[in-house]
């Protein structure tokens, strides 16, 4: 049974609470004061709102990302690039034992659609989902409003590199942002930058140290530089990623800032393998066959590095390409 239409969403009525509830497929999501509560055919899950409304948030701007987003242990999707897997249990264990899990297949824009009205009608006015939790107001209780500009959001993407002609100059005082408080130590020069005449548009520089100082989101990665299909996404990290990321491909990260303290587990089943902790200085790779999730007691900034191939998931998923990153 399936009652998507072809636009995808099945919003109910309001709830007590004032909140619609919505179907997608045969999953159901409803939220009340402190709860989302999913239900698919063979189960149900019920997650705290406030995380529940940042693992969205982060799905919903990154188009569902590279390969796993996992919203815990439980619940996620898979990009397959053009369709997207909604998934409950399906890299748990536990859950795949018992024969409780389930998932279905969806066009790109209908789970899009689904979760961009989630968003809309379950984020009040006082909450942020891509804000550090003392940088926005709770997200509890009864419906109170709505706080669109915020998870309208996208992140910033370059299409060569941020302060080149052309691209969009979301930097120092350009940026209208404010240093973040953790930031306040950050020097806000910019470099000095002398081409050869005939060469302005094409030379260019930028102290990303300011520019990352003044992001007022976390766990976010905006992209400021591609070439080919390597894309520099630096982001600014405090409290825990929303998401547990399993990915398709291997992944760089360098800490350009701080600390981050990584728990990775196998992919699939979610068994602990690894505790990672990166200061400032350290580039770590981040295999392809586990998932990550990070933890930045103090807001910090990560470069993650990232290869965009379209190629990447058959050839590692085929065993042609390792799911190491280097062999030493
Ligand atoms: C990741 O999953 O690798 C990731 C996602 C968002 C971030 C940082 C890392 O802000
Ligand atoms: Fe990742």
């Amino acid at each position: 049974m399936s009652d998507t239409t072809g636009a995808g969403l099945q919003a109910g009525e309001p709830n007590q609470h004032g909140y619609r509830t919505f179907r997608l497929g045969e999953f159901g999501f409803s939220r009340d004061e402190y709860f989302a509560h999913i239900a698919w055919p063979t189960g149900t899950h019920t997650m705290s709102i406030d995380d529940f409304l940042r693992a969205v948030q982060r799905d919903v701007a990154w188009q569902f990302f590279y390969g796993t987003v996992n919203f815990d242990p439980v619940l996620g999707t898979v990009n397959h690039y053009g369709n997207v897997d909604l998934f409950a249990g399906t890299f748990n264990e536990a859950y795949r034992r018992a024969e409780l899990d389930h998932v279905e297949n969806f066009a790109h824009a209908d789970i899009l659609g689904t979760f961009k009205a989630i968003l809309d009608d379950w984020t009040n006015a006082a909450f942020d989902p891509f804000a550090a939790p003392k940088e926005t107001g709770a997200a509890w209780g009864d419906k109170a409003g709505s706080n669109l500009d915020a998870v309208s959001r996208r992140r910033v993407a370059a299409r060569r590199m941020v302060g080149v002609p052309g691209d969009e100059p979301l930097r120092s005082d350009e940026s209208g942002l404010p240093v973040n408080r953790m930031f306040a130590d950050v020097s806000q020069d910019e470099p000095t930058v002398e081409p050869q005449p005939g060469f302005e548009d094409e030379v260019a520089a930028f102290s990303l140290f300011a520019y990352l100082s003044r992001s007022d989101v976390t766990w976010n990665p905006s992209v400021v530089s591609v070439c080919g299909n390597s894309l520099y996404c630096p982001t600014t990290e405090e409290y825990i990623l929303p998401i547990i990321h399993g990915n398709d491909r291997v992944e760089w990260f360098v800490q350009l800032s701080d600390q981050i303290e990584w728990v990775v587990e196998d992919r699939d089943s979610g068994a602990l393998r690894a505790r990672v902790t990166m200061k400032a200085g350290d580039v770590g790779a981040m295999p392809a066959d586990i998932r990550h999730r990070g933890y930045s007691p103090k807001r910090s900034m990560l470069l993650v590095w990232e290869n965009a191939s379209p190629d990447l998931p058959d050839l590692i998923a085929s065993g042609r390409a390792p799911t190491y990153p280097v062999d030493f």
